[in-house]
């Protein structure tokens, strides 16, 4: 061959080849190929070269090296490309000063409610929704709570429509914001079959007189688990064990016997933890009448329930004294977390 048309087919490959090279390696090859010093397209080049007669030897030797010059060049160039990070590919300029980020922070009872899931989840237990606005059936009548019990006194709950209670509209119809997470358990239940496992968190309303440890609104951590044979033993060990892997392993669990419309027995759950007891809320096993109103056979399906308060957790673990710190939006309070 020609040696001006092997230098033009050289190049011309060779410029190919290092432009196609997508990452360091492919490119590493193309360098072996095309410019390998023991063999290799280069050396066959340089043959061609030594073919050539006396006369033409300088000429043809000084294209020689053009051709090598500029492949090599192009071979630097690209990987020089390749090393740099891509953002600066991208055409960031990576070496300007750096811009302070004004990033927020998940909210203490945010990052409790997430921990609960974590630890929760870890004995099956999976996340179960339900709205803050809820219906007299879900948060009273399925749960077993007559229509004349003081827990449906307008007094004691946030009623949407006080108006039409006073008008007699039939109480089933009405709304509030819901007092429990209990109502989660009926939603649940009247959706599935058992067994069922599930946790349910969120936000809770009850016209309390606020102070350090009272607010008309706070977050609960529902569980509910439904199925054959399930016993009051399982509630306590699941409780003992969440509590412990939250607050650590001097966390003791203490039953209090204690009345709820919608378990039987019904107990107050108390924590003692560093000497002191704290009630952290109540549980008990699924009443059958409960069950009976979600369509389960109580001779067949078992079940237990529990309803923990997450600000009281959340207080004890952090040393905060006063649980109006939380819904304040005070960053010095927050960026602590
Ligand atoms: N819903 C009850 C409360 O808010 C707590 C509870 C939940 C009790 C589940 C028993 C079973 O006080």
């Amino acid at each position: 061959m020609d040696h001006s048309a092997a230098f033009q087919e050289y190049e011309q490959a060779a410029l190919a080849a290092i432009a196609a090279a997508a990452d360091a390696d492919a490119l590493e090859q193309v360098r072996v190929e095309f410019l390998g010093k023991k063999k290799g397209r280069l050396k066959d080049l340089q043959a061609v070269v030594g073919k050539v007669s006396a006369e033409e030897r300088p000429v043809v030797g000084k294209q020689f090296n053009e051709v090598k010059d500029k492949v090599s060049a192009a071979f630097e160039a690209r990987k020089s490309d390749l090393n740099k990070p891509q953002a600066a590919a991208a055409g960031l300029d990576i070496s300007l000063p750096g811009v302070v980020p004004r990033l927020g922070k998940r909210h203490p009872l945010s990052q409790t409610m997430d921990d609960f899931k974590d630890i929760i989840g870890r004995m099956g237990f999976t996340v179960a929704e339900g709205p803050e606005i809820e219906d007299e059936h879900h948060n009273f009548v399925a749960l077993n709570i007559p229509e004349d019990h003081p827990a449906r006194d307008p007094l004691d709950n946030f009623y949407l429509s006080a108006a039409a209670y006073a008008n007699g509209q039939a109480p089933e119809r009405l709304h509030l914001l819901r007092s429990q997470t209990s109502t989660v358990q009926i939603r649940v239940m009247e959706q599935t079959k058992p067994p069922i496992r599930i946790v349910s968190l969120g936000r809770v309303y009850r016209p309390d007189t606020i102070d350090a440890t009272h607010s008309c609104m706070f977050h609960q951590m529902e569980g509910l688990m439904v199925g054959e044979g399930v016993t009051m033993a399982q509630l306590k060990t699941v409780l003992r064990l969440f509590a412990t892997t939250y607050l650590g392993q001097d966390v003791r669990i203490r039953f209090r016997p204690s009345f709820f419309p919608f378990t039987e027995p019904s107990v107050e759950v108390d924590m003692s933890w560093s000497d002191d007891w704290l009630e952290i809320g109540g549980a008990g096993m699924v009443d059958p009448n409960v069950l009976r109103e979600v369509g389960y056979d109580p001779d067949e399906v078992s079940g237990f329930a529990f309803g923990l308060g997450i600000e009281r957790f959340c207080m004890r673990r952090h040393h905060v004294t006063d649980i109006r710190r939380f819904y304040e939006n005070d960053v010095r309070f927050l960026a602590q977390f």
